[in-house]
């Protein structure tokens, strides 16, 4: 059947996913696949009305297309959909609530508050040890994201991230390295780990500078390195997702690992975490999507 690759939206991310779509476009019709792409920006309630094609690649990142909104709509028209169903995709978009997750299965996430006014700073300051990073709860790639260390600069950041979400979180910074685990059809990929000269692995790192480092094979020890893709595993097991994801993760300087969050819909430009791990499985970004796609046949 026809596969409609759907990108591009109305969120913060809308550029990456367009870069993601065309590049998932490509690789399928390379594979053969009968697949186009469709920009639902404005239209993700039309996009499925009488549609021309029977089954639908996401390749949408942030709200409306990784947060449960779309996957409701395309369950709901009885299109088969790539990726994490309703409620894993919700959760894993909202970093506060997979936290609350995450300590409840007693894995190892940075300790965190709720902010939800300016006048709650002292009360975070008190419960949690600086510098902390604020974030607003349903964001992706960097967006919104700061680093803090004074109150000045926490109320600062509150309200930054606030105007990206009514929901901000602020959890206990740790210095890293930083690791990104894929995960494909229940299984760790190789890990990459990340080194920029950015304060953190922030939305130019992500996106436009050149001297961001990925390290694959990822430096770890082999050991320490299966304990950490068992942790990703364990996240994306906890969260509900399926087939596929990308679970992002700190070291501290004892050799301790905490997650971050999960990617229900990661990045897949032909330079993403996903596609780069794959790789280095021996599993070429053809093959990538064509496994991705076919997950969706049940
Ligand atoms: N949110 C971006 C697309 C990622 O996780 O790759
Ligand atoms: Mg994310």
């Amino acid at each position: 059947g026809r596969v409609a690759v759907f990108m591009g939206g109305d969120s913060a991310e809308r550029e990456v996913s367009l870069n993601s779509g065309a590049a998932v476009v490509s690789a399928l019709q390379s594979a053969g696949v009968d697949a186009f792409g469709v920009d639902v920006r404005g239209c993700l309630l039309k996009a499925v009305e009488n549609p021309q094609f029977d089954r639908v690649f996401i390749a949408l990142h942030g709200r409306g297309g990784e947060d449960g909104t779309l996957q409701a709509i395309l369950a709901q028209a009885g299109l088969p959909y790539t990726g994490s169903e309703v409620l894993a995709s919700a959760l894993a978009m909202d970093k506060l609530r997979s936290k609350y997750v995450f300590e409840g299965c007693n894995l190892p996430t940075p300790r965190f508050r709720a902010m939800g006014a300016v006048e709650e700073a002292d009360d975070v300051l008190a419960a949690l040890r600086a510098p902390l990073s604020v974030k607003p709860s349903r964001e992706g790639s960097s967006i919104g994201i700061r680093k803090v260390s004074t109150r000045e600069e926490l109320v600062a950041a509150y309200e930054e991230a606030s105007q990206h979400d009514s929901l901000v979180l602020v959890e206990e910074w740790i210095e890293g390295p930083e690791f990104t685990v894929s995960v494909l059809q229940g299984r760790a990929l190789p890990a990459i780990g990340l080194s920029t000269d950015h304060e953190f692995y922030d939305y130019d790192a992500k996106y436009l500078a050149n001297d961001t480092q990925y390290r694959i094979p990822c430096g770890l020890a082999p050991e320490q390195e299966v304990e950490l893709q068992r942790l990703a595993v364990e996240a994306f097991q906890v969260i509900g997702c399926r087939t596929w994801g990308r679970v992002d993760v700190m070291q501290d300087r004892d050799g301790q690992f905490w997650l971050l969050e999960v990617n229900t819909s990661p990045g897949m430009t032909d330079h993403s975490l996903v596609p780069m791990a794959a790789r280095a499985a021996g599993i070429s970004f053809e093959e990538l999507v064509v496994r991705i796609l076919k997950d969706t046949l049940g």
